[in-house]
């Protein structure tokens, strides 16, 4: 294991709440129904296709001209970006701050793969940024999760060939893009949603360096035999 790469919301901090407050409080104004089911299914995935996920599963997708929609994605971002103006170290998940030590102690290179444009300032607020030897830019990207470009620009970028990479994400189109990124998919959460992860942990607080390297050995020793 030479890398681990990190998802952001609700794997860092528990901004995956704050999108789901920011995507309610603008969805409920135009009268369309919001829960935490319809927003599970967006975690990991862009604003834009976020917001065409919601229209077209209420049938509302043709009620709105693009510059509509682009004022709702405006508004979003904007009710979203009022939340993490309150960040701080203390909004660290548990053991997140703990773990990052212990790979910076083993000389693991650390990389992001959000899908969040706000992803550079959450990290500020945070203040780890420093620690991460790359951020990748969604920006820059032709497919979002769970397509396998987001790990794999990762693994570009700090110079690690994918097979020597373990990657944590909290959403299912996150652990489907590691594993088609070829690299060790580490899921936090419900097992029901993280069931083709080769390791789960159910919090943040229970990830550790030696918890991922040794899973990381049984894993590579089994694809050896297979
Ligand atoms: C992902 C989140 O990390 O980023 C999604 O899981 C979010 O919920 C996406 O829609 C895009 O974020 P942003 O900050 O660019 O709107
Ligand atoms: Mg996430």
């Amino acid at each position: 294991m030479k890398a681990v790469i990190f998802d952001l919301d609700g794997v860092i901090t528990d901004t995956a709440e704050y999108h789901f407050l920011a995507w309610r409080h603008i969805v409920e104004q135009i009268g369309i129904p919001f829960d935490r089911s319809v927003n599970e299914s967006l975690k990991g995935i862009s604003r834009e296709k976020s917001l065409e996920n919601i229209l077209i599963r209420s049938g509302a997708e043709a009620k709105y001209t693009n510059a509509e929609k682009q004022d709702l994605l405006h508004e979003k971002n904007k009710y979203y970006q009022t939340l993490i103006s309150k960040l701080t170290p203390e909004d660290l998940l548990p053991g997140i701050g703990r773990l990052l030590c212990e790979l910076k102690g083993e000389k693991i290179k650390i990389g992001l793969a959000s899908s969040s444009r706000n992803a550079p300032e959450v990290l500020k607020r945070l203040e780890i940024i420093n620690d991460f030897h790359a951020i990748v830019d969604p920006t820059a990207l032709a497919n979002g999760k769970p397509d396998p470009e987001i790990f794999l620009t990762a693994a570009v970028l700090l110079g690690v060939s994918p097979a020597d990479c373990a990657a944590i994400e909290d959403a299912e189109a996150g652990i489907a893009a590691i594993k088609s990124a070829g690299m060790f998919a580490v899921g936090v959460g419900h097992e029901q949603s993280m069931h083709d992860a080769d390791l789960i942990v159910r919090q943040t607080c229970d990830l550790s360096f030696d918890v991922l390297n040794e899973e990381w050995k049984s894993y590579r020793i089994n694809i050896v035999q297979k």
